[in-house]
């Protein structure tokens, strides 16, 4: 479980202009009742939610609070399902539908009520949101006709308006859906990380966890600096958790996630949460800066992690996309980019894992939804900390037995045995120097694929191409400059660090990978 929050990126989010939350890294052998790994908004709500309870915490991070993923999402906190409310009750059924679309808005109001209880100034605010066909669906559909009926038998208040709020743009019919909500992410997690400090939480960053660890009463971790943690309870909150026993990486397929912020005249965009029938669907929000200054927000243009990379064609067609629909929007302040985990079945995986495992729990899988499935995950696992019931336990099971997800599950694996064929492709380029500063390339060199990045100086860094979870050919990342695999979304630096699960291990040197292949062939 090393790693996975590491805040590795060559872009910078609309929030991260917010000052870092960093604390030192753990030093001495410790124990404590809870151990979380992760300080992103999954890990810290926990955290503070178990130190609410008189629980003894320790919070362990290899980055800043809010360093991985939760730094880089547009923070919409929805309980109209990005899903599809209807495409949900298709997998799930009705009653359960109507308990997920409850979990998400009882998220928020969760986290209204903690904004209020910490004074955490985060602009926090309730609005509506609005979901409208897109006049670029190649056939009209009656999507916004089926998720209307589907939203109010999950009890969701949605109502009918003419056009979703845009001055200077119909959208044609859409629905309005009340009581979602937005925040300032990072701020929100800071604010976290203080309340959890003040009822005597401990952080540290810094601190890299080793994967293995030794199950049973307690548990026993250790810190890649090897410093060893006992704690009656482990919570894995990393965005992509490297814990190979959960195999959570043949439920979930990562997606990599677009956003820009365009500047806009103050108050010309009504604040209010929108998105599109599209798939992969546009999602836009507002964001007043503490300048004053208004930003509108916009993402989309998702695409399987490690295929299909251009991102700087994905960012200038979501700038076209927004001043076709906005023409108030001006310059472009920011442009980033996500990485998001779909689960198969559209729900995240959350509580514990199996029996074996009875004191070990995850949160993943928080599809395009992370603020609200991370503040629901939490809740439900100090639950069961706690030993109390919790009414959502069996919908998110990690290992719930459920075929709703089949086919997804079907496509899934045949999209990753197709990578494996880029073992036999020849590589990118022919020879390193046709690699320009700042950049990266897979080169074949007899058998191997080899992972070749020039640095700004000129210098060139080669490590093996191979994954290090289960042998995927990696791809070069222009826009985050990374490493990025194909299979199941493990990420790297351009040096081969391991920045995102599930991958745990490094990508390896060039001539230990030679020696590696060799022995196997040999065998
Ligand atoms: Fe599984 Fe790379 S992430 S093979």
């Amino acid at each position: 479980m090393s790693n996975t929050s590491k805040p590795y990126g060559q872009s910078a989010s609309i929030w991260m202009s917010t000052a870092e939350f960093n604390t030192t890294p753990l030093v001495d052998e410790t124990d404590a009742d809870v151990c979380v790994v992760g300080a992103g908004i999954a890990g810290l709500t926990t955290a503070y939610l178990l130190a609410r309870e008189g629980k003894s915490v320790l919070l362990l991070s290899d980055s800043a609070v809010g360093g991985g993923e939760t730094g880089r999402t547009t923070a919409h906190l929805a309980s109209a399902m990005d899903e599809g409310i209807y495409h949900l009750e298709e997998m799930h059924g009705a009653d359960n539908t109507r308990r997920i679309v409850a979990s998400h808005a009882a998220a928020i109001s969760a986290i209204e009520e903690i904004v209020a209880r910490e004074r955490i100034d985060c602009h926090f605010t309730r609005l509506d949101g609005y979901l409208f066909d897109s006049p670029d669906d190649e056939a009209p559909t009656d999507t916004l006709d089926k998720e209307y009926l589907a939203a109010q038998r999950a009890g969701l208040e949605v109502s009918w308006v003419e056009t979703a709020p845009i001055t200077g743009y119909h959208t044609g019919r859409a629905l309005r859906f009340a009581n979602q909500g937005m925040f300032h992410p990072l701020k929100y997690v800071n604010g976290l990380a203080n309340a959890f400090q003040k009822r005597g939480g401990r952080i540290y960053t810094g601190t890299r966890v080793d994967e293995k660890f030794e199950v049973g009463s307690p548990v026993v971790i250790h810190t890649m600096d090897g410093v060893t943690v006992r704690c009656a309870h482990l919570v894995v909150a990393t965005n992509s958790p490297a814990l190979n026993f959960l195999e959570v990486h043949t439920k979930q397929v990562p997606y990599r996630t677009y956003a820009v912020a365009l500047a806009i005249p103050r108050d010309s965009v009504a604040p209010a949460l929108m998105w599109d029938t599209l798939d992969p669907y546009h999602y836009v929000r507002v964001h007043r800066e503490d300048d004053g200054n208004d930003y509108l927000i916009v993402g989309g243009e998702d695409h399987k992690t490690g295929q299909d990379d251009a991102p700087e064609e994905r960012w200038a067609a979501l700038a076209e996309w927004t001043r076709a629909r906005f023409p108030m929007a001006t310059t472009l302040h920011r442009r980033w980019s996500g990485q998001v985990m779909e689960p198969i079945d559209g729900v995240a995986f959350i509580g514990r894992y199996d029996r074996k495992h009875h004191n070990v729990y995850c949160i993943t899988g928080d599809s395009g939804q992370g603020m609200t499935h991370s503040t629901l995950g939490a809740m439900l696992i100090t639950d069961l900390i706690a030993g109390r019931a919790n009414e959502w336990e069996d919908i998110y099971s990690p290992s719930r037995k459920s075929m709703s997800g089949l086919g997804a599950f079907v496509k899934h694996a045949a999209n990753t045995v197709r990578q494996y064929a880029d073992w036999l492709a020849p590589g990118e380029i022919a020879s390193p120097d046709e690699i320009p500063s700042g950049s990266g390339a897979v080169l074949r060199r007899g058998l191997h694929k080899v992972a070749v990045y020039r640095d700004p100086e000129g210098g060139l860094h080669e490590v093996s191409a191979t994954c290090t979870h289960l042998g995927c050919i990696v791809q070069w990342n222009d826009g985050e400059h990374s490493w990025d695999c194909p299979c199941h979304g493990s990420r790297f630096n351009p040096v081969g660090v391991v920045i995102n699960g599930p991958a745990v291990e490094n990508l390896r040197p060039v001539h230990e990978s030679a020696v590696a292949s060799a022995a196997s062939q040999d065998s």
